[in-house]
Protein backbone atom coordinates (compact mmCIF):
# COMPACT_ATOMS: atom_id res chain seq x y z
CA UNK A 1 0.00 0.00 0.00
CA UNK A 2 1.05 3.27 -0.63
CA UNK A 3 2.87 5.23 2.17
CA UNK A 4 0.44 7.98 1.69
CA UNK A 5 -1.51 8.64 4.69
CA UNK A 6 -3.59 11.21 6.24
CA UNK A 7 -5.71 11.93 8.82
CA UNK A 8 -9.65 11.73 7.42
CA UNK A 9 -12.68 13.18 9.51
CA UNK A 10 -15.66 10.64 9.67
CA UNK A 11 -18.45 12.98 8.28
CA UNK A 12 -21.23 10.56 8.34
CA UNK A 13 -22.21 7.02 9.12
CA UNK A 14 -24.85 5.42 7.55
CA UNK A 15 -27.04 1.78 7.64
CA UNK A 16 -26.59 0.69 4.20
CA UNK A 17 -27.95 -3.29 4.95
CA UNK A 18 -28.45 -4.93 7.85
CA UNK A 19 -25.09 -4.92 9.59
CA UNK A 20 -23.68 -2.76 7.00
CA UNK A 21 -22.96 0.41 7.86
CA UNK A 22 -21.52 2.88 5.17
CA UNK A 23 -18.34 5.89 6.61
CA UNK A 24 -18.26 8.78 4.41
CA UNK A 25 -14.55 10.27 5.13
CA UNK A 26 -13.52 14.01 4.38
CA UNK A 27 -10.86 15.81 5.07
CA UNK A 28 -11.34 17.70 8.15
CA UNK A 29 -11.10 21.19 6.57
CA UNK A 30 -12.66 19.87 3.63
CA UNK A 31 -10.97 20.23 0.05
CA UNK A 32 -10.63 17.59 -2.58
CA UNK A 33 -9.21 14.29 -2.35
CA UNK A 34 -6.73 12.12 -3.98
CA UNK A 35 -8.73 10.65 -7.25
CA UNK A 36 -8.83 6.89 -7.55
CA UNK A 37 -10.83 4.59 -9.93
CA UNK A 38 -13.07 1.46 -9.47
CA UNK A 39 -11.62 -1.62 -7.45
CA UNK A 40 -9.36 0.63 -4.91
CA UNK A 41 -9.25 0.43 -1.72
CA UNK A 42 -8.04 2.34 1.28
CA UNK A 43 -6.55 1.22 4.94
CA UNK A 44 -8.47 2.96 8.03
CA UNK A 45 -6.36 2.63 11.14
CA UNK A 46 -9.17 2.24 14.07
CA UNK A 47 -8.77 4.16 17.81
CA UNK A 48 -7.38 1.06 18.92
CA UNK A 49 -4.88 1.06 16.34
CA UNK A 50 -6.02 -2.14 14.27
CA UNK A 51 -5.50 -1.52 10.63
CA UNK A 52 -8.19 -2.63 8.12
CA UNK A 53 -8.80 -2.22 4.04
CA UNK A 54 -12.08 -1.21 2.84
CA UNK A 55 -12.90 -0.88 -1.24
CA UNK A 56 -14.07 2.32 -2.14
CA UNK A 57 -17.89 2.37 -2.90
CA UNK A 58 -18.76 5.72 -3.20
CA UNK A 59 -18.96 7.76 -6.71
CA UNK A 60 -15.60 8.52 -8.12
CA UNK A 61 -16.60 11.99 -9.14
CA UNK A 62 -17.45 12.65 -5.51
CA UNK A 63 -14.02 14.38 -5.28
CA UNK A 64 -14.43 15.61 -1.24
CA UNK A 65 -15.21 12.74 0.21
CA UNK A 66 -14.14 8.86 0.30
CA UNK A 67 -16.44 6.10 1.56
CA UNK A 68 -16.47 2.73 2.66
CA UNK A 69 -18.84 0.24 3.75
CA UNK A 70 -18.29 -2.00 6.56
CA UNK A 71 -20.06 -5.49 7.20
CA UNK A 72 -20.24 -6.48 10.93
CA UNK A 73 -18.12 -9.51 11.06
CA UNK A 74 -18.94 -11.14 14.69
CA UNK A 75 -16.46 -13.65 14.24
CA UNK A 76 -13.84 -12.10 12.69
CA UNK A 77 -10.69 -9.92 13.85
CA UNK A 78 -12.36 -7.28 15.67
CA UNK A 79 -11.97 -4.69 12.92
CA UNK A 80 -15.36 -4.88 11.67
CA UNK A 81 -16.99 -5.05 15.68
CA UNK A 82 -14.72 -2.02 16.39
CA UNK A 83 -16.24 0.37 13.55
CA UNK A 84 -19.86 -0.91 14.37
CA UNK A 85 -19.86 -0.36 18.43
CA UNK A 86 -17.89 3.06 18.50
CA UNK A 87 -19.12 6.29 17.70
CA UNK A 88 -16.88 7.19 15.02
CA UNK A 89 -18.79 10.16 13.46
CA UNK A 90 -16.72 13.44 14.34
CA UNK A 91 -13.93 11.34 14.94
CA UNK A 92 -10.46 11.58 12.66
CA UNK A 93 -9.07 8.28 11.47
CA UNK A 94 -5.50 7.70 9.73
CA UNK A 95 -6.32 6.32 6.51
CA UNK A 96 -3.72 5.24 3.52
CA UNK A 97 -4.11 4.97 -0.12
CA UNK A 98 -5.92 4.34 -2.61
CA UNK A 99 -4.30 1.63 -3.74
CA UNK A 100 -6.03 -0.50 -6.66
CA UNK A 101 -5.17 -3.98 -7.10
CA UNK A 102 -9.14 -4.83 -8.58
CA UNK A 103 -9.34 -2.64 -11.65
CA UNK A 104 -11.57 -2.64 -14.55
CA UNK A 105 -9.69 -4.01 -17.66
CA UNK A 106 -10.65 -3.14 -21.08
CA UNK A 107 -13.26 -5.84 -21.91
CA UNK A 108 -16.20 -5.83 -24.91
CA UNK A 109 -18.44 -6.14 -21.56
CA UNK A 110 -18.57 -6.98 -17.82
CA UNK A 111 -20.12 -10.01 -15.61
CA UNK A 112 -20.22 -8.40 -12.14
CA UNK A 113 -20.97 -11.10 -9.34
CA UNK A 114 -21.39 -9.86 -5.86
CA UNK A 115 -21.24 -11.51 -2.63
CA UNK A 116 -22.80 -9.63 0.31
CA UNK A 117 -19.92 -7.04 0.99
CA UNK A 118 -18.48 -7.78 -1.82
CA UNK A 119 -20.52 -5.35 -3.59
CA UNK A 120 -18.69 -2.97 -2.60
CA UNK A 121 -15.80 -2.34 -5.46
CA UNK A 122 -18.51 -3.40 -7.55
CA UNK A 123 -20.42 -0.67 -7.40
CA UNK A 124 -18.40 2.19 -8.65
CA UNK A 125 -17.20 -0.17 -11.21
CA UNK A 126 -21.02 -0.47 -11.98
CA UNK A 127 -21.24 3.49 -12.29
CA UNK A 128 -18.06 3.75 -14.24
CA UNK A 129 -18.86 1.39 -16.43
CA UNK A 130 -22.68 3.28 -17.45
CA UNK A 131 -21.13 6.40 -18.11
CA UNK A 132 -18.99 4.92 -20.70
CA UNK A 133 -22.04 3.32 -22.40
CA UNK A 134 -20.32 -0.31 -21.85
CA UNK A 135 -22.72 -3.39 -21.24
CA UNK A 136 -23.01 -4.96 -17.66
CA UNK A 137 -24.91 -7.45 -15.83
CA UNK A 138 -24.69 -7.41 -11.77
CA UNK A 139 -25.73 -10.34 -9.88
CA UNK A 140 -25.80 -9.73 -6.28
CA UNK A 141 -26.69 -12.66 -3.83
CA UNK A 142 -27.10 -12.13 0.20
CA UNK A 143 -28.76 -14.12 2.96
CA UNK A 144 -32.02 -12.67 3.05
CA UNK A 145 -33.35 -8.98 0.95
CA UNK A 146 -32.26 -6.66 4.54
CA UNK A 147 -28.35 -7.56 3.51
CA UNK A 148 -28.83 -6.62 -0.09
CA UNK A 149 -26.45 -3.56 0.24
CA UNK A 150 -27.00 -1.02 -2.26
CA UNK A 151 -30.02 -2.94 -3.71
CA UNK A 152 -32.02 0.01 -4.58
CA UNK A 153 -28.97 2.28 -6.00
CA UNK A 154 -27.72 -1.03 -8.42
CA UNK A 155 -31.67 -1.43 -9.43
CA UNK A 156 -31.82 2.55 -10.32
CA UNK A 157 -28.85 2.41 -11.81
CA UNK A 158 -28.84 -0.88 -14.20
CA UNK A 159 -32.97 -1.60 -13.97
CA UNK A 160 -32.62 -5.44 -15.45
CA UNK A 161 -29.15 -5.67 -15.65
CA UNK A 162 -29.12 -6.14 -12.25
CA UNK A 163 -30.36 -9.50 -10.39
CA UNK A 164 -31.52 -9.83 -6.71
CA UNK A 165 -30.85 -12.95 -5.27
CA UNK A 166 -32.19 -12.71 -1.44
CA UNK A 167 -30.82 -16.43 -0.75
CA UNK A 168 -33.73 -17.24 1.90
CA UNK A 169 -36.27 -16.67 -1.07
CA UNK A 170 -34.25 -17.96 -4.24
CA UNK A 171 -31.30 -19.79 -3.35
CA UNK A 172 -27.74 -19.16 -4.38
CA UNK A 173 -26.75 -17.42 -7.97
CA UNK A 174 -26.65 -19.43 -10.46
CA UNK A 175 -23.47 -19.07 -11.79
CA UNK A 176 -23.08 -21.40 -13.97
CA UNK A 177 -26.14 -20.04 -16.13
CA UNK A 178 -24.72 -16.59 -15.41
CA UNK A 179 -21.20 -17.44 -17.11
CA UNK A 180 -22.74 -19.37 -19.57
CA UNK A 181 -25.05 -16.42 -21.22
CA UNK A 182 -22.00 -14.18 -20.89
CA UNK A 183 -19.68 -13.99 -24.25
CA UNK A 184 -16.12 -14.65 -24.14
CA UNK A 185 -15.07 -11.03 -24.70
CA UNK A 186 -16.28 -10.08 -21.62
CA UNK A 187 -14.97 -9.64 -18.25
CA UNK A 188 -16.14 -11.54 -15.05
CA UNK A 189 -15.31 -9.56 -12.02
CA UNK A 190 -16.00 -11.35 -8.38
CA UNK A 191 -16.22 -10.27 -5.14
CA UNK A 192 -17.28 -12.19 -1.57
CA UNK A 193 -17.17 -15.21 0.29
CA UNK A 194 -14.46 -17.28 -0.80
CA UNK A 195 -17.19 -20.28 -1.54
CA UNK A 196 -18.74 -17.75 -3.84
CA UNK A 197 -15.27 -17.25 -5.22
CA UNK A 198 -14.06 -20.81 -5.35
CA UNK A 199 -16.71 -21.74 -7.46
CA UNK A 200 -16.05 -18.77 -10.09
CA UNK A 201 -13.00 -19.85 -10.40
CA UNK A 202 -14.01 -23.23 -11.17
CA UNK A 203 -16.67 -22.52 -13.57
CA UNK A 204 -14.13 -20.50 -15.30
CA UNK A 205 -11.54 -22.82 -15.47
CA UNK A 206 -14.12 -25.40 -17.05
CA UNK A 207 -15.45 -23.01 -19.09
CA UNK A 208 -14.58 -23.76 -23.52
CA UNK A 209 -12.44 -21.38 -23.64
CA UNK A 210 -11.41 -21.29 -20.24
CA UNK A 211 -11.57 -17.81 -18.87
CA UNK A 212 -9.94 -16.05 -16.23
CA UNK A 213 -12.17 -14.22 -13.32
CA UNK A 214 -11.02 -10.61 -11.31
CA UNK A 215 -11.51 -11.34 -8.07
CA UNK A 216 -11.18 -9.52 -5.14
CA UNK A 217 -10.58 -11.85 -1.45
CA UNK A 218 -11.97 -10.19 1.45
CA UNK A 219 -14.91 -10.53 4.02
CA UNK A 220 -16.08 -14.28 4.61
CA UNK A 221 -13.09 -15.09 3.46
CA UNK A 222 -10.98 -13.00 6.52
CA UNK A 223 -12.70 -15.11 9.38
CA UNK A 224 -11.61 -18.39 7.46
CA UNK A 225 -7.83 -17.36 7.18
CA UNK A 226 -5.27 -17.77 10.72
CA UNK A 227 -5.86 -15.12 12.36
CA UNK A 228 -6.30 -14.00 16.41
CA UNK A 229 -8.50 -17.33 16.78
CA UNK A 230 -6.36 -19.60 14.87
CA UNK A 231 -2.96 -20.87 16.09
CA UNK A 232 -0.11 -20.49 14.88
CA UNK A 233 2.24 -22.89 14.44
CA UNK A 234 5.72 -23.05 16.04
CA UNK A 235 8.88 -20.76 16.01
CA UNK A 236 10.97 -21.03 12.94
CA UNK A 237 14.44 -18.40 11.07
CA UNK A 238 14.24 -16.84 8.67
CA UNK A 239 17.11 -15.16 6.52
CA UNK A 240 17.38 -12.02 4.81
CA UNK A 241 19.32 -12.72 1.60
CA UNK A 242 19.72 -9.59 0.08
CA UNK A 243 19.63 -7.63 3.76
CA UNK A 244 22.20 -10.62 5.51
CA UNK A 245 19.76 -10.72 8.27
CA UNK A 246 18.70 -13.74 10.36
CA UNK A 247 15.98 -13.61 12.50
CA UNK A 248 13.40 -15.75 14.86
CA UNK A 249 10.04 -15.82 14.05
CA UNK A 250 8.28 -16.72 17.18
CA UNK A 251 4.99 -18.85 17.25
CA UNK A 252 2.67 -16.01 17.89
CA UNK A 253 3.79 -13.54 15.52
CA UNK A 254 3.57 -13.45 11.67
CA UNK A 255 6.87 -13.59 9.43
CA UNK A 256 5.79 -9.59 8.05
CA UNK A 257 5.89 -8.76 11.62
CA UNK A 258 9.21 -9.67 12.60
CA UNK A 259 10.85 -8.06 8.90
CA UNK A 260 9.43 -5.13 9.15
CA UNK A 261 11.50 -4.81 12.18
CA UNK A 262 14.20 -4.53 9.85
CA UNK A 263 13.01 -3.55 6.90
CA UNK A 264 10.23 -1.01 7.75
CA UNK A 265 9.59 -0.08 3.84
CA UNK A 266 8.03 -4.08 3.35
CA UNK A 267 5.00 -3.64 1.23
CA UNK A 268 1.96 -5.16 2.66
CA UNK A 269 -1.73 -4.03 3.28
CA UNK A 270 -4.45 -6.40 3.92
CA UNK A 271 -2.12 -8.76 6.76
CA UNK A 272 -4.82 -11.41 6.07
CA UNK A 273 -3.67 -13.32 3.23
CA UNK A 274 -5.83 -11.81 0.24
CA UNK A 275 -4.51 -8.60 -1.46
CA UNK A 276 -1.25 -10.15 -2.67
CA UNK A 277 1.10 -6.74 -1.39
CA UNK A 278 3.18 -8.61 0.70
CA UNK A 279 4.23 -11.36 -2.33
CA UNK A 280 7.73 -12.36 -1.26
CA UNK A 281 10.42 -14.66 -3.65
CA UNK A 282 11.43 -17.54 -1.80
CA UNK A 283 15.33 -18.80 -2.24
CA UNK A 284 15.22 -21.68 0.12
CA UNK A 285 13.41 -23.97 2.31
CA UNK A 286 9.49 -25.23 2.52
CA UNK A 287 6.59 -22.79 3.10
CA UNK A 288 3.99 -23.59 4.72
CA UNK A 289 1.11 -21.39 2.67
CA UNK A 290 -2.07 -20.07 4.32
CA UNK A 291 -2.54 -17.19 2.13
CA UNK A 292 -5.65 -16.65 -0.28
CA UNK A 293 -3.84 -15.35 -3.46
CA UNK A 294 -2.00 -18.52 -4.44
CA UNK A 295 -4.18 -20.86 -5.72
CA UNK A 296 -4.37 -24.50 -3.76
CA UNK A 297 -3.01 -26.31 -6.86
CA UNK A 298 -0.07 -24.44 -7.11
CA UNK A 299 1.16 -24.05 -3.58
CA UNK A 300 3.56 -27.39 -4.02
CA UNK A 301 5.65 -25.21 -7.04
CA UNK A 302 4.71 -22.06 -5.84
CA UNK A 303 8.39 -20.01 -5.54
CA UNK A 304 6.88 -16.95 -3.39
CA UNK A 305 4.80 -16.58 -0.60
CA UNK A 306 2.20 -14.05 1.30
CA UNK A 307 4.71 -13.42 4.78
CA UNK A 308 1.59 -11.58 6.45
CA UNK A 309 -0.32 -15.10 6.88
CA UNK A 310 1.96 -18.24 5.50
CA UNK A 311 4.20 -19.46 8.28
CA UNK A 312 6.83 -22.42 7.38
CA UNK A 313 7.45 -25.89 7.31
CA UNK A 314 11.01 -26.27 7.52
CA UNK A 315 13.02 -25.21 10.46
CA UNK A 316 14.73 -22.12 7.89
CA UNK A 317 13.48 -20.19 5.23
CA UNK A 318 15.26 -18.11 3.02
CA UNK A 319 13.69 -15.23 1.11
CA UNK A 320 14.69 -12.41 -1.32
CA UNK A 321 14.77 -9.22 0.55
S1 LIG B 1 -0.46 -8.10 3.11
FE1 LIG B 1 -2.11 -8.76 1.88
S2 LIG B 1 -1.52 -10.77 1.32
FE2 LIG B 1 -0.07 -10.15 2.73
Amino acid sequence: MSSDSERLLVRQARWVARDVVELRLTRPAGGALPPWEPGAHVELTLPSGLRRTYSLCGDIADGQAWTVAVHRAPDGRGGSREIHDTALVGRELEVRGPVNRFPLMPAEGYLLLAGGIGVAPLLPMARELTARGLPWRLVLGARDRSRLAYAEELVALGGDRVLLVPQDEAGLPDLAAELAATPPAHAVYACGPRPMLDAVTALCRAADPPRTPHLERFTAAVSELPGESAPRSGEFEVVLNRSGLRMTVPAHRSVLDVVREKLPDVPYSCEEGYCGSCETPVTAGLPDHRDTVIDPAERPTATTMMICVSRSASPVLELDL
